[in-house]
């Protein structure tokens, strides 16, 4: 009897799943079995080797809890939250960007032009723009959910010196698709790096710091909302952000406020979101 050789295993592998009902499913899994396999074939995988990125998965899933989710994390690092956001981007609509894993349902929603923060978080900064659809009309009734975290760079649920929901809110527009809201001038800030993700970055030499920002997820009935970031054009680590989640079309100038604006704040960025049709 021949060995086996690399090749026929695969091909037995992707007729195992050959009767896969759903055809999207069926594509899927076969693609995944062929690129597993081209992996460990084109790098001579070797069983300790194997046996390490089975704990290093399982370590991860063990990470995972309610509040903390290794995997998102492990998917942003490796730039795969980012790559399924490019491929999926909606021709003339804000481009999307990594979630991230401080997003907090059900904050609260606040008056136009009210401050989302306490003074306490940072250089006042004002920030506005429209919602509007991709030709540019404006859109009514659109909802901009921010949240953010403050300058030493902490997320409300990390520091136990913030009140719940600070920097968050959600401001609904009028028939002009305008929108305005009051914060703090973001900082930079190290992804978590007390889960295997960490232990990764760390033996790869990468940095685990993301470029400052504030996130956004932009809803109006009848579009595809976009969840996205606006990144401060003054920040040092733009072109190394720890997960990929920089685009240019989303990089603004934190310009400092001038004559002619309120006198409350030090800083003003305007930031215009468009939604595709489904
Ligand atoms: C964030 O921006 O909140 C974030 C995104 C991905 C990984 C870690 C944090
Ligand atoms: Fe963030």
């Amino acid at each position: 009897m021949n060995t086996m050789t690399p090749a026929e295993l695969t091909d037995d592998v992707v007729k195992a799943f050959g009767a896969t009902p759903d055809p999207r499913l069926r594509e899927l899994i076969t693609a995944l079995v062929r690129h597993l396999h081209a992996f460990a074939v084109q790098t001579r995988l070797t069983p300790e080797e194997w046996m390490a990125g089975l704990q290093f998965l399982t370590a991860t899933g063990q990470k995972c809890d309610a509040r903390r989710q290794e995997f998102v994390l492990l998917s942003d690092v490796l730039g795969l939250s980012s790559l399924v956001d490019v491929i999926n981007a909606a021709g003339g609509a804000t481009e999307s960007t990594v979630l991230g894993p401080f997003y907090v349902a059900g904050a609260p929603a606040r008056a136009m032009g009210e401050h989302i923060g306490r003074p306490e978080d940072g250089s006042p900064t004002l920030v506005r723009g429209r919602v509007t659809d991709v030709a540019g009309q404006p859109l009514d009734g659109a909802t901009v959910d921010v949240w953010q975290s403050n300058d030493s760079g902490l997320y409300d649920t990390q520091d136990p010196g913030q009140p719940p929901f600070n920097l968050r809110g959600v401001f609904v527009t009028g028939p002009d698709g305008r929108f305005e809201f009051r914060t703090a001038r973001p900082a930079s800030y190290p992804i978590p790096t007390d889960g295997p993700v960490g232990d990764l970055l760390r033996a790869t030499g990468r940095s685990r710091w993301r470029a400052a920002h504030i996130h956004a997820i932009v809803s109006a009935p009848g579009h595809r909302s976009v969840t996205t970031h606006i990144f401060d054009a003054d920040n040092p680590y733009l072109d190394r952000d720890a997960v990929f989640g920089v685009k240019d079309s989303l990089v603004r100038p934190f310009r400092p406020a001038g004559p002619d604006d309120p006198a409350d704040v030090s800083y003003v960025v305007d930031m215009d979101f468009a939604l595709a049709s489904p």
